[in-house]
């Protein structure tokens, strides 16, 4: 899909006059490496046995942005909620600097695509909730290090809205921003813009681009857009039809920071067309067995001719 280059009449981050606040970098995360081993996971449903994931193995690089793509119903959420410790595996083991994991823990935030801001609080008040909670930070110290990432994602004059006040984009903006103010070793993001209108999305991105850029951390980013995967990532993990297995490891070395205008390059253009041979080949099985959504990356396979 074509992503438009007009802006709405939003102030993008790179145009914001201010420099970031002084007493961020020390509330910089500190980044987890994660690994996975052997994953394995099925369910047991009404229509019998499910195999989901099967066989995965997976270093994620400390500091790094990893990508998982893959076709509709492979398990990427699955794996998500996996690593976040919401569910539990049948097999394999999964660890975070070397540390098993067990269940859920501060050390990982998870971002998923519904808002999870409390409707009854303001932007600055949500994003503010963890460390409050926590007494990690506060007054003045807090306030500078909070409007810092606000500004950074555009949202300083939102601070004392209500989710209900915001655009969809926004929240998706604040979702993020209250994410990172926790400093989790490791972030975990399922299509966090999934849904919103390409202009928003594009948006989005380069929002969240500046955000790692910035700040860095360990981040696990599913998507179904490869255009954004490969802007956003270091790595780019394609994986399997189902039961979902790490097909292959990309290696995305394009230069930061980066912006649209790498999507000319041929280096990006070579990236692409390999990543989308690989996602063609697993979505046209998902296909067959019926995954609608799997449709995207076969018409994108087949538009490059
Ligand atoms: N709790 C559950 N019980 C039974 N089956 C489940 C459960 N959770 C997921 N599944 C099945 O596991 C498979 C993978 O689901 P998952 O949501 O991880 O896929 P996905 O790759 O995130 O798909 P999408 O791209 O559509 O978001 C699906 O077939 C789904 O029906
Ligand atoms: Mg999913």
């Amino acid at each position: 899909m074509e992503i438009p280059s007009a802006r709405p009449g939003e102030a993008l981050p790179t145009n914001n006059p201010e420099p970031p606040a002084q007493s961020f970098p020390d509330n910089d995360p500190a980044p987890g490496r994660i690994e996975v081993e052997s994953l394995y996971k099925s369910y047991e449903t009404e229509s019998g046995f499910r195999e989901v994931i099967k066989d995965l193995s997976l270093s994620v690089t400390e500091g790094q942005v990893t990508a998982i793509m893959g076709p509709s119903g492979c398990g990427k959420s699955t794996l998500i909620n996996l690593l976040a410790g919401y569910e539990k595996p049948n097999g394999g083991k999964i660890s975070i600097d070397q540390k098993p994991v067990t269940g859920a823990g501060p050390d990982r935030l998870v971002v998923f695509q519904e808002t999870a801001l409390f409707p009854w609080l303001t932007t600055f008040e949500n994003v503010a909730y963890g460390p409050k909670i926590r007494r990690e930070l506060k007054g003045e110290k807090l306030d500078s290090v909070i409007m810092s990432l606000l500004r950074t994602v555009g949202l300083e004059d939102f601070r004392d809205k209500y989710p209900s006040q915001l655009s969809g984009g926004m929240q998706r903006r604040a979702e993020l921003v209250r994410a990172l103010v926790n400093r989790p070793k490791v972030m975990l993001l399922d299509e966090p813009f999934r849904g919103l209108d390409a202009m928003t999305r594009s948006l989005m991105r380069d929002y969240y681009l500046d955000l790692f850029e910035r700040h860095k951390g360990t981040q696990v980013f599913v998507t179904s857009e490869l255009d954004e995967g490969l802007l956003i990532a270091d790595r780019l993990a394609i994986v399997t039809n189902r039961p979902g297995r790490i097909k292959k490891i990309l290696d995305v070395a394009l230069p930061r920071p980066r912006d649209e205008s790498l999507r000319g390059s041929p280096e990006y253009l070579s990236l692409k067309a390999e990543a989308l041979e690989l996602l063609h080949e697993e979505a046209l099985k998902s296909f067959k067995a019926g995954a609608v959504n799997s449709a995207d990356f076969v018409g994108a396979y087949a538009a490059m001719g």
